[in-house]
């Protein structure tokens, strides 16, 4: 067995240094304990890695066949748990070298020419957060696609639209479900975009300034798959920047903050919407819980928690953030503190969207509460005015007279549509039967078809445009 410089580690980094680093300060620079789930990523790096440096000529065939065989048997000890992490060997790149070393020998020692655990590091991180952002689009669009098939059941279904949660305007709950749908399409649209900036190579930075060994990092980036879409490799450009920026790891978690607070917003409603003020859904039983003390209850603890978590996930932006602004270059130990809140992150999102696109597919509506809720607010008082618009009045004198037909209505305790048309005659006497079509719910809402309005038959123009672009 050669020796194994790493192994000593715990003793002394190098024959520079005279003492062991103290357990406490060991326990505080480690970052094993989080980083080892970079293992799939460091492993591949390391392959793509050692076949350039082979191909190079920098390595034996020899020895990139030991590092190859090593590697894998490393892979599969991992995953079937049986790899000892070591706390004195600090993160998982040096875990999994150290161990590479052991079994293969100096092959082992060979594999970090003309490396860094700066760039190697940088490059792990890169490639798990792509595969991240792969798994979240798929979970993106299973979300979509529930929210899409509620909506086409309801696209008819009346239920009050809000502003400023006073009943404006009857709207379909299915329009509503889809302006969610708009939101997580653009969320999707966001990752994909990080996904390219994410999807570039820094090996071959080294530790800062980039190497004197000839390189071919073009082909370490086609083997990672690092290519953009016409199939050239993406490289990082700038050394420097290669293994100090974490840009990609922020605008990541810009992308999964919104991505949370659209999710927010969805479960401040869904809270709204199943208490017994509206009424007008119900969550199905397996995602609510009940109470100790209360046995009626019975509460949309995933929606609400869902609402707490994006505190935290936008907590992780502003931690990110304030990780970077102070590093001049290059590298600094600092970003080791990158990984746990981009970990719980992607962590928490995923969890999140997966949860939530179950959770809407089993959503039972109350049309008959959206429907009575409507017709409680004067939500037709636009549609009186346009008609009156219509018949020839200015929209501001409009305005005035239907205000009077509510304060009216209002005191008489009716709706708008239930005053008689002597009555409403008495407003202004442009007002005829027919205005009974515009006051009802269902007369205002089919009249809003202009594109992206409410009216039925836009919303299953959307419905059809969504399944097309969701297939
Ligand atoms: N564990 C370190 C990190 O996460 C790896 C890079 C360490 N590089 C160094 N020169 N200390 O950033």
């Amino acid at each position: 067995m050669t020796s194994n410089p790493l192994e000593r580690k715990s003793q002394a980094w190098s024959a520079l240094f005279s003492e062991p680093m103290s357990e406490l300060v060991q326990r505080y620079t480690a970052s094993v304990g989080f980083d080892r789930r970079l293992w799939r990523a460091d492993i591949a790096g390391s392959l793509a890695h050692a076949d350039m440096l082979a191909h190079q000529g920098i390595i034996s065939h020899a020895d990139h066949e030991a590092i190859q065989r090593g590697l894998a048997q490393i892979g599969d000890d991992i995953e079937a748990g049986r790899f000892e992490w070591k706390l004195e060997l600090e993160d998982v790149h040096l875990n999994i070298e150290a161990r590479l070393t052991q079994l293969v020998g100096d092959a082992g020692k060979r594999l970090h020419t003309a490396r860094s655990r700066n760039d190697q590091v940088a490059t792990d991180v890169r490639l798990w957060l792509r595969d991240e952002i792969d798994a979240l689009n798929i979970l993106l669009v299973a979300l979509q696609r529930a929210l899409v098939e509620v909506a086409s059941r309801h696209a008819a279904t009346i239920m009050p639209g809000y502003t400023h949660l006073q009943v404006a305007q009857p709207v379909s709950f299915g329009h509503h479900l889809l302006a969610y749908v708009e939101m997580f399409a653009r969320d999707a649209q966001r990752f994909a975009e990080v996904r390219v900036r994410t999807n570039q190579l820094p090996l071959g930075a080294a530790a800062l300034a980039g190497t004197s060994y000839p390189l071919q990092r073009e082909r370490v980036a086609r083997s990672l798959g690092m290519v953009d879409a016409q199939g050239s490799a993406c490289v990082c450009q700038n050394s420097l920047d290669a293994v100090s920026d974490r840009d990609f790891a922020i605008e990541f978690s810009a992308a999964a903050a919104l991505c949370m607070v659209h999710v927010s917003r969805l479960s401040e409603e869904l809270v709204l919407w199943m208490s017994q003020n509206f009424g007008f859904i119900t969550l199905p039983d397996r995602f609510c819980t009940g109470s100790s003390i209360m046995p009626q209850k019975k509460n949309p603890d995933v929606a609400e928690l869902a609402r707490g978590k994006t505190g935290r996930v936008v907590g992780h932006l502003m931690g990110l953030l304030m990780l970077m602004k102070g590093q001049p270059l290059a590298y600094n130990k600092d970003n080791q503190e990158d990984k746990e809140p981009l970990f719980d992150t992607a962590d928490t999102l995923r969890d999140t969207l997966r949860i939530f696109a179950e959770m809407l597919g089993g959503l039972k509506v109350n049309p008959e509460a959206m429907q009575r809720a409507a017709a409680k607010g004067y939500a037709t008082a636009t549609d009186l005015a346009d008609y009156l618009v219509n018949k020839g009045m200015a929209f501001r004198d409009a305005h005035e007279v239907v205000a009077a037909a509510v304060k009216q209505a209002q005191q008489r305790g009716i709706d708008l549509s239930e005053l008689p048309l002597e009555d409403l005659r008495a407003f202004n006497a442009m007002i005829d039967a027919d205005v009974y079509q515009v006051l009802t719910l269902r007369g205002s809402l089919d009249s809003r078809s202009v594109l992206g309005g409410t009216a039925p038959a836009q919303v299953l123009a959307q419905v059809a445009r969504h399944r097309v672009r969701l297939a």
